[in-house]
């Protein structure tokens, strides 16, 4: 049973997938909790394709390692499930829950029906929950050439255990492929195909607060006493951010009162990002500026401006409280 952290980071991810047209595929159902999950948050219209022997995992094999061997031995483990078996009926129950309409339950062994598949529409989310190498390796090679070019592949025990990770590095390999593993947070691997470095602009609403302002230390100033701060960035969006001209992102501060309530002073000196700030990636920087003229206490309001474009402050900030005297 998926652990309740685990479950909303899967829902994290799946929500980057909100604006990829596409099907959703999962492949190693078992009761159907996570794609149930998956399907309430990416709507009813969406089409979900669901594939499982719906007898539970085949025999693990050496190429799974010893974790593996070992945890199917151990009939009577808290974690066993009954081999995790579950009834499709099961997962047809939970996914009515989540109100999706257009939802394919396929029974079978990986090997008899992925071979055959051909998705009505390219593939926007693939889920990865079969385990073992030969489920994953089998669910890569028929799916993969079916992603959506900005769709993801979820997979669930690359953390867990040798033959998924085995699976997934020898499939890559194979392909020569350039799709990315990132690890999400603690446990979910995702993989994606690099994407052209986008403005920050584009980036999706939702994900805005993805990009991370943290500033270092306390400021005590003297009134318009100059100073330098470090900044560092942190990109969390699934995407490379771009900063070029004609509008390129700066950083900026605005001084505002203690309550934060009120603008003391908008904009002042702006510091020039690198070109690309890479996601999963973090730069510092060294914002220069000068204290406010009257001394009290104040909130520096450290945020991101895209010249002639946008104001980024209303979701990419950091407060700091300045006490000028
Ligand atoms: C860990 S469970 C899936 C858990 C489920 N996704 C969830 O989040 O609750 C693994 C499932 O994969 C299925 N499975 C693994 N390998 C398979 C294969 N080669 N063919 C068909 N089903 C497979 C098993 O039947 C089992 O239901």
């Amino acid at each position: 049973m998926i652990p309740e952290a685990t479950y909303l980071r899967n829902l994290r991810l799946a929500e980057r997938v909100r604006d990829v047209p596409g099907c959703i595929v999962e492949c190693g159902v078992w009761r159907g909790g996570m794609i149930a999950g998956i399907a309430e948050l990416l709507g009813p219209e969406r089409q979900y394709f669901l594939f499982d022997s719906f007898e539970g995992l085949p025999p693990a094999q050496a190429i799974d390692g010893p974790g593996a061997l070992a945890w199917q031995a151990d009939r009577d483990g808290p974690a066993y499930y009954d081999n995790c078996s579950a009834p499709l009926e099961a997962a047809r129950a939970a996914m009515g829950m989540s109100g999706a309409r257009r939802v394919e339950l396929v029974r079978g062994w990986f090997r008899d029906t992925l071979p055959a598949f051909i998705p009505p529409a390219p593939v926007a989310l693939l889920r990865l929950d079969g385990d073992w190498y030969e489920s994953t390796i089998q669910s890569l090679t028929h799916l993969y050439p079916h992603m959506a070019r900005r769709g993801l592949i979820l997979v669930d025990d690359y953390y867990t255990w040798d033959g998924c990770s085995r699976a997934v590095h020898e499939f890559l390999a194979r392909e020569s492929s350039a799709w990315r593993i990132d690890r999400f947070e603690e446990d979910v691997c995702v993989l994606s195909c690099p994407q052209p470095a986008v403005p920050m602009d584009a980036l999706p609403v939702f994900e805005r607060d993805m990009v991370e302002i943290r500033v270092a230390g306390d400021l005590h100033l003297a009134a318009e006493e100059r100073f330098s701060v470090v900044v560092t960035l942190v990109n969390r969006s699934p995407w490379d951010l771009r900063s070029e001209m004609p509008h390129p992102v700066h950083l900026a501060h605005h001084w505002l009162s203690d309550d934060g309530r009120t603008m003391v002073l908008y904009e002042s000196e702006r510091t020039r990002l690198a070109p690309v700030l890479c996601h999963g990636g973090s730069a510092q920087y060294a914002m220069a500026g000068a204290a406010p003229a009257q001394a009290g206490s104040y909130i520096l309001r450290v945020t991101l401006v895209q010249e002639d474009v946008r104001w980024f402050d209303e979701s990419v900030f950091c407060d700091v409280a300045v006490t000028v005297v």
